[in-house]
């Protein structure tokens, strides 16, 4: 009785997206992959957890890791169970999951929706439920579902939607048998099919794009693609923008090859389009300016806002007109609301520092007529109020988080000498007659 009537209240609060006990919040935390690749064992990854706790990136909330790819052997056993790799996992994957856990990071696991993994190793196509037994069995409570070596389409007689609803219902299947919570699931086909319409059904998350590289012309592209599919970022589904290439990359480039201001606003627009935060750096020698950047308490906190789940959106693009896409350029000015006030992030796209600047009432989320103070969420210092508009200058490829919050009505316009309507243009006098600026 009791569990029927949660199931109809999780129901009730959200018509399409998959409310079933996990995921509202986005999922934050490191994935092997792009340190690492197919090279890391037990030792290597505790250096990792270790290194995420040293720098409180774990209570900052990074409190996963995904074992992205290569953790089995590459052959099921006879009885067509995945098999962990026992020169990686010495004493067990159980062991490493049991181990990471007492630092207050959970497990989590990739597969694929084909044949293989895309590192070749096995993937779960028609292996779905009993695959979710032995990640569970290892501790595992997330997925990461990847889309390489898909079979043909008179094996699947399904589309890209079909092959990732049956690990879908597999996972519903396996939480309602074993009366445990469902696996958090990740969807990973790159933004193929449009997963921002149907991805919500399905899964927590999916990606919108390819792999990310660690610098700024594929940063600018995912951020020009988010400029069109924000609006699908709610509660229990959100675009995955991929990880976070803030430091150390691990393939032959120790310091990464973006520049701090960079970094800056890749972290700014991954936190605020409210994609999943997860590190995909080497983190064991991290700089300073790493942990500063993926340690930002006030852009963290409306990642994770408990109250607001959408994402920030476009209110003009800049450069470029409206709504015009364009890979190199993205859109410089956006804003979103949050419980901490109205969120505004302006780019600087350009190759050369730049004169940025907007009127507030530009943005949906401000009330015409009213001084807002700003908060700088990378300086942390409250930067007076704000009346009409803001001006700003950026560094190349250098982004400005701000935070505004309501601090009453303007004085007069007439004894401010300013327009009595912020740039509209049917805005009349009470006798009806039309106002202009
Ligand atoms: C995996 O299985 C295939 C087919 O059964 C076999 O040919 C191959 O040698 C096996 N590979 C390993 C690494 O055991
Ligand atoms: C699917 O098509 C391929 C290529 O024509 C063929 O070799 C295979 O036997 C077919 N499989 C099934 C299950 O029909
Ligand atoms: C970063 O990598 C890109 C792509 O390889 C390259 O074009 C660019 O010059 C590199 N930038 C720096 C600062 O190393
Ligand atoms: C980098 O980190 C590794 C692992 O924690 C450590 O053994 C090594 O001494 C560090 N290197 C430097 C240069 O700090
Ligand atoms: C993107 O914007 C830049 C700067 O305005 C411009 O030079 C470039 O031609 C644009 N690219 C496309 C594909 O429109
Ligand atoms: C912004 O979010 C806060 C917190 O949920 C809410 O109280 C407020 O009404 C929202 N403002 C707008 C303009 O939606
Ligand atoms: C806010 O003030 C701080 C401290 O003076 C400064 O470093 C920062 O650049 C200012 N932010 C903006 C957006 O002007
Ligand atoms: C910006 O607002 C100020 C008042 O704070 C006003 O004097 C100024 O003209 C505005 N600038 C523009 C370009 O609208
Ligand atoms: C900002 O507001 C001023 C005064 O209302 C107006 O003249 C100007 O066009 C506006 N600028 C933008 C970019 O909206
Ligand atoms: C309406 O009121 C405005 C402001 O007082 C005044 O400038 C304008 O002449 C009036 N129009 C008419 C038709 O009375």
């Amino acid at each position: 009785m009791l569990s029927s009537l949660l199931t109809v209240a999780a129901y009730a609060g959200s018509a399409i997206a998959l409310n079933n006990g996990v995921g509202k919040l986005l999922k934050m935390g490191f994935d092997t992959f792009n340190a690492f690749v197919c090279d890391y064992d037990e030792v290597k990854v505790l250096v990792q957890a270790e290194a995420m706790v040293k720098y409180g990136l774990v209570a900052a909330g990074y409190n996963s890791i995904i074992l992205d790819d290569c953790f089995t052997l590459k052959n099921r056993s006879v009885d067509g169970k995945l098999v962990e790799d026992p020169a990686k996992w010495p004493n067990g994957l159980k062991h490493f999951t049991t181990a990471i856990n007492k630092m207050g990071i959970s497990a989590s696991a990739y597969s694929d929706a084909g044949y293989n993994t895309c590192a070749g190793y096995p993937g779960s196509y028609g292996y779905e439920a009993q695959d979710l037994e032995t990640w569970t069995e290892w501790g595992f409570d997330y997925l990461k579902y990847d889309n390489c070596f898909i079979p043909f389409d008179n094996v699947t007689q399904e589309n890209i939607y079909g092959r990732y609803e049956r690990m879908a219902n597999a996972i519903a299947a396996h939480a309602r048998k074993t009366h445990s919570q469902p696996m958090w699931l990740s969807l990973c086909e790159w933004g193929w099919q449009q997963p921002w319409i149907w991805g919500k059904r399905l899964g927590h998350s999916w990606r919108i794009n390819g792999d990310i590289k660690p610098w700024w012309s594929s940063l600018a592209s995912i951020i020009d693609q988010a400029s069109f599919q924000y609006w699908s970022s709610d509660f229990y589904g959100h675009n995955d923008m991929d990880m976070l290439e803030v430091g150390n990359t691990g393939q032959g480039n120790p310091i990464g090859n973006l520049t701090y201001e960079e970094a800056k606003s890749h972290f700014t627009a991954w936190a605020l389009l409210k994609s999943p935060l997860i590190i995909g750096t080497d983190l064991s020698n991290a700089t300073k300016e790493t942990i500063e950047i993926l340690g930002n308490q006030d852009l963290i906190k409306i990642n994770q806002d408990p109250n607001i789940g959408e994402a920030i959106s476009p209110f003009r693009w800049g450069i470029n007109p409206d709504y015009v896409s364009n890979s190199t350029h993205p859109a410089q000015y956006w804003s979103g609301n949050s419980s901490y006030g109205i969120v505004f992030m302006v780019l600087n796209t350009e190759d050369k520092s730049a004169d940025m600047f907007f009127n507030l009432t530009e943005s949906w989320a401000i009330r015409a007529g009213h001084l807002y103070s700003v908060y700088d969420m990378w300086s942390h210092t409250n930067n007076g109020s704000a009346l009409r508009n803001i001006s700003l200058t950026l560094p190349p490829h250098g982004a400005a988080a701000l935070l505004l919050n309501d601090a009453g009505p303007e004085p007069n316009a007439d004894t401010l000498n300013l327009p009595y309507c912020a740039g509209y243009w049917q805005c009349s006098f009470p006798n009806g007659t039309y106002y202009s600026n």
